[in-house]
């Protein structure tokens, strides 16, 4: 089959809540993929959140599945369908993320960290919905958990960590800060402010930026640039199994 061809398109209904369905039999890998955005309710009909459309988190669990590797897809909502043999478990809040990557990620071998996790919530949620009172009204938010930034020390993670920089300047250098402070063995930074690639786009452009370089891939659909960015993680993986 070509690589062309988008066979690992998400393509299935989404799954009910919390259903995991058997995971395929492949001889590869096991990865864990976080994408989507996440959604912190203020009172019982508004929430804040992040823009995500999940497609480039997608698209990597897609292609994870599509070269043979087994894949859990950790999301928050979106309206795309679960790709085929993606074993899905759906999140609404960056807290509800934060518990299950802490659950499933010990038995994964390489974890890719596509979310884009709001970095504050509401300090409380009201449980009616708030009236409209005044002419200003002030919410008061607490930082979320850095799933991300955990996931070597409080999660205790070994295996391969990719995370994922969405910057609107300095690319590369922001992008290398987090690879440094998440721990993490790769960043893909791509540039949010660029219009046709990134948030909702169905086409990236990325960095590669690597504890010890950093290469530029070109703009490429989302799937095509899901095989190459697996081609490189995977790569990696092997590069540090063996050092
Ligand atoms: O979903 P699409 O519409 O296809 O758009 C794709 C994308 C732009 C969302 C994706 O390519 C992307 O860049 N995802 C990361 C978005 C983001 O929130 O980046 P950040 O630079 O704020 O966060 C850095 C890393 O830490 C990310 O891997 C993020 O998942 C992780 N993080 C951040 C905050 C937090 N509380 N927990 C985390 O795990």
């Amino acid at each position: 089959m070509s690589r062309s061809q988008n066979s690992f398109l998400p393509c299935v209904p989404p799954l009910p809540a919390c259903h995991i369905p058997p995971a395929a039999q492949t001889p590869g890998v096991k990865v864990l993929v976080t994408a989507g955005p996440t959604r912190e309710p203020i009172d019982p009909v508004r929430f804040l959140t992040n823009r995500s459309s999940g497609k480039m988190g997608y698209t990597l669990a897609g292609a994870f599945v599509h070269e043979g590797h087994s894949v859990l897809l950790v999301s928050g909502p979106t309206n795309l369908d679960v790709p085929e043999n993606v074993d899905f478990i759906p999140v609404e809040t960056a807290a509800e993320m934060h518990d299950v990557v802490s659950k499933h990620i010990g038995r994964m071998d390489i974890a890719v960290f596509a979310a884009a996790v709001a970095d504050y919530t509401p300090a409380s949620v009201q449980p009616q919905k708030i009236k409209k009172s005044g002419d200003t009204l002030t919410l008061e938010l607490v930082r979320t958990a850095d799933i991300l930034g955990s996931a070597r020390q409080s999660f205790g993670f070994r295996g391969t960590l990719v995370g994922f920089a969405a910057e609107t300047e300095n690319l590369e250098a922001n992008a290398r800060d987090k690879l440094v402070r998440k721990h993490c063995d790769l960043v893909i930074a791509n540039d949010v402010s660029q219009p046709g690639i990134g948030f909702d786009s169905d086409h990236n452009q990325v960095l590669l930026v690597y504890p010890d370089r950093t290469e530029s891939l070109p703009a490429a659909s989302k799937h095509e640039l899901s095989l190459q960015l697996v081609d490189a993680i995977v790569a990696l993986k092997k590069l540090m199994v063996e050092s």
